[in-house]
């Protein structure tokens, strides 16, 4: 095929890929670059600051070093500082044999003056081995404790920062680049050591080379220049590479787990997804197989010039070398030498050219790594605050908005409200109204952009956020179905970690009261965790964990060997166990029964009601309005706006929105009436038929 023809049709092949990624996933993230400040540093660099910005790099990794294990840093420092002597040493050993051999006089004679430097070069050697199998187990004792190092500041810092921040575009792409970084500061490790080495080989040989000629040592120079330049040119391109195409990866990545998910199954197969996903899949990878050929044929092309360039000034060298030793300005042995210096120096040079470009390639991705790190830092939920010494009488909000970063219309639109300590607050209203992001709003999840949350009288932001969300239990529309024990799954809501003794947190000292369900319950003191199984029992999961093969310690995944996978239901049980369990002051409840049959649904009302009773503040969300009844107060929003109030029997004599939708969900189950809207927009009270807003007086409250 000629060369414009394959081109063509790896550009061909590329469309095709991208094509099915817009498809599968809309717009064209493939060269979407992101936000990140760096993004452009590839273009920048060029050979010079490459060289300059070693310094940096390298103390970017003795410093991750330093802080993971101090004494294998040091021995490997010295490792690498000593075989670099040990190759300047053995240089010179080698110079003066050459200078015995080449003397005048009998052969015997010679070699014995030889003997000294020989033995010498040979400990060298020796010595050289040594230091070298140090340096390897140190840096094997140094390079994973560096890795671990980097991810657990990176996880921690990033299970810290505000939700607001996780959700952001650009921080999600930042972050997936600055994952990769955790790698490269352990892969760092090694390049730095060979950096090193390969420096004081060079420094070496090209002290060697100067003292025999100084014409020798810019020839020295002239056969690196080339393999620098390939080098960093490759560095470059396959950064570039990288940052375009991350995202396809991701896609293609996330194509390939569908296809063998277990959630994604059934419908793969029913609906023949599957072929229509292989297919997809199919061109992503061909796309992104002809990148890669793309950027080893480029790779190969770079290295062919630069070799060629190398092999010429190596060329030019040997005759430099030649034409000294004829024209009497070296001696033989010091010619000898030279060979041996500008082979190892142009090795020792290579491998520093090698070392840098690894160092340089993976220094972007640890440049993302410190970034994500930083802004991870700059939006982190503050710590500290005024401390929360006992649940408000009344939380306030007064015009709280908040709009999504991505989102022109606020998704909470100047909403004010009050919810009273024991009682329980309904929000309701379609699909999109905001009740999410209100209730997000409340659980000091998200901050407003404008208005104010007031606990008592006193702005949440200058509260103490942890303390904040210790009195707070989220019983989330979009919960986590943790891939644990089913104990786990339930303790995880009040998960302490071992090894954060009690009372060295704040909030501890702040002990808040408890449900006291467990010792309510009689039947709760025969289980090894009689909170755990009360709150269970609360719940009613713990009639899904009693049919579970291993009762508690069943492994709620069915990805692994032994483990169960549970119906949606039985998930939203077990999901109220947890939010029981965490036994917080304000039960903040987004849909908590969505899942479960008519009966398990009532039961659950009957104990949130319960709750409040025993001076739990609620707040529900949910479309079952024959549930929002017994709630104190109900609040309606429409398009992030509170657009009705009040208890339910006042809402219905007011024939509004809720009027009209309690109506439809009332004739639905009775067969009676017509209130079932067409198009859109008849859940709005104006577009509602008047004997729907008008019969809302007739249904009982
Ligand atoms: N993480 C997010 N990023 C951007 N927009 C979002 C996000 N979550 C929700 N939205 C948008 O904000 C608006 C309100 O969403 P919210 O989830 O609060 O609605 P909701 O009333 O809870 O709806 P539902 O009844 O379907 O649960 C919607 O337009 C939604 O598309
Ligand atoms: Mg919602």
């Amino acid at each position: 095929m000629s060369r414009r023809r394959r081109r063509d049709a790896a550009h061909e092949t590329i469309a095709l890929g991208v094509a099915s990624g817009e498809e599968l996933f809309g717009g064209k993230l493939a060269w979407d670059h992101g936000g990140y400040s760096h993004r452009d540093a590839h273009t920048q660099l060029s050979l010079a600051a490459t060289f300059r910005r070693l310094p940096y790099l390298v103390a970017t990794s003795a410093r991750l070093a330093w802080g993971a294990d101090r004494p294998a840093l040091l021995a490997v420092a010295a490792a690498s500082i000593g075989r670099g002597v040990t190759s300047a040493f053995s240089l010179l050993a080698t110079n003066r044999v050459l200078v015995e051999l080449f003397a005048a006089g009998p052969t015997p004679g010679k070699v014995r003056a030889a003997l000294p430097a020989l033995i010498a070069l040979a400990l060298s050697g020796i010595l050289a081995a040594l230091l070298g199998a140090a340096s390897t187990v140190a840096a094997g004792r140094l390079e994973p404790k560096v890795e671990r190092a980097a991810e657990v500041a990176l996880m921690s810092k990033v299970s810290r920062v505000e939700q607001a921040k996780l959700e952001d575009g650009d921080f999600k792409r930042l972050l997936q680049s600055a994952r990769w970084g955790t790698d490269a500061s352990r892969r760092m490790i090694s390049y730095t050591i060979g950096i090193v080495t390969a420096a004081i080989s060079l420094a070496a040989a090209g002290t060697v080379l100067t003292v025999l000629h100084p014409v020798l040592l810019p020839l020295l120079v002239l056969i690196t220049v080339p393999q620098a330049w390939g080098a960093v040119r490759d560095a470059r391109r396959r950064y570039a590479s990288v940052q375009n195409w991350i995202d396809h990866g991701r896609q293609q990545r996330e194509v390939e787990q569908h296809l063998g998910s277990l959630s994604s199954g059934p419908e793969i197969r029913v609906h023949g997804a599957g072929r229509y996903l292989l297919h997809h899949y199919r061109r992503m990878a061909a796309a992104s197989e002809a990148e890669e050929t793309r950027l080893v044929r480029a790779e190969a092309g770079t290295d062919l010039v630069a070799s060629s360039l190398a092999g010429l000034a190596t060329g030019l060298t040997y005759v430099v070398l030649g034409w000294l030793v004829w024209t009497g300005r070296t001696d033989l042995a010091a010619s000898g030498t030279a060979v041996l210096a500008v082979r190892s120096g142009t090795y020792a040079l290579g491998q520093l050219v090698l070392q840098i470009q690894y160092t340089y390639k993976q220094s972007l991705f640890l440049e993302d790594f410190n970034r994500a790190c930083a802004i991870a830092d700059e939006h982190a939920i503050p710590t500290g605050g005024r401390p929360i010494e006992r649940f408000p009488d009344e939380i306030r909000l007064e015009k709280v908005s908040y709009t999504y970063p991505d989102r022109d219309r606020p998704a909470v639109d100047a909403v004010s409200l009050t919810i009273r300590r024991g009682e329980i607050i309904a929000l309701v209203g379609e699909n999109g109204s905001g009740k999410t992001t209100l209730a997000k709003l409340v659980a000091g999840l998200y901050r407003p952009h404008s208005g104010r949350i007031l606990w008592d009288g006193t702005d949440d932001t200058e509260l103490d956020r942890d303390q904040l969300f210790d009195r707070v239990a989220l019983i989330s529309q979009s919960f986590v179905e943790w891939p644990f024990t089913a104990a786990a799954n339930v303790r995880i809501g009040r998960a302490e970690p071992e090894d954060e003794a009690p009372d060295a947190r704040t909030k501890a000292a702040l002990p808040r009261p408890r449900t006291g369900l467990a010792a309510e319950d009689d039947q709760a003191g025969h289980g090894a965790d009689p909170e755990l199984e009360a709150a269970a029992r609360y719940a009613e999961a713990d009639q899904v964990v009693d049919e579970l093969p291993r009762g508690w310690d069943t492994l709620l995944d069915r990805s692994y060997v032994g483990g169960v996978a549970l119906s949606g239901g039985q998930w939203q049980k077990i999901l109220l166990g947890r939010g029981v369990y965490r036994d917080a002051d304000l039960l903040i409840a987004d849909e908590p029964t969505s899942a479960l049959d008519a009966r398990a649904e009532i039961t659950a009302f009957e104990k949130i009601r319960a709750l409040a009773d025993r001076g739990h503040t609620i707040v529900l969300i949910t479309h079952r309005l024959a549930s929002t009844r017994m709630a104190d107060r109900i609040y309606v929003l429409d398009h992030g706006a509170l657009v009705e109030q009040g208890t339910h029997a006042e809402l219905l004599d007011g024939g509004g929105q809720y009027a009209v939708l309690f109506r439809m969900q009332k004739d639905q189950y009775t067969g009676v009436g017509k209130t079932v809207p067409g198009a859109g927009g008849a859940l709005h009270p104006e577009h509602a038929n008047g004997s729907a807003a008008h019969s809302g007086e007739e249904l009982p409250a």
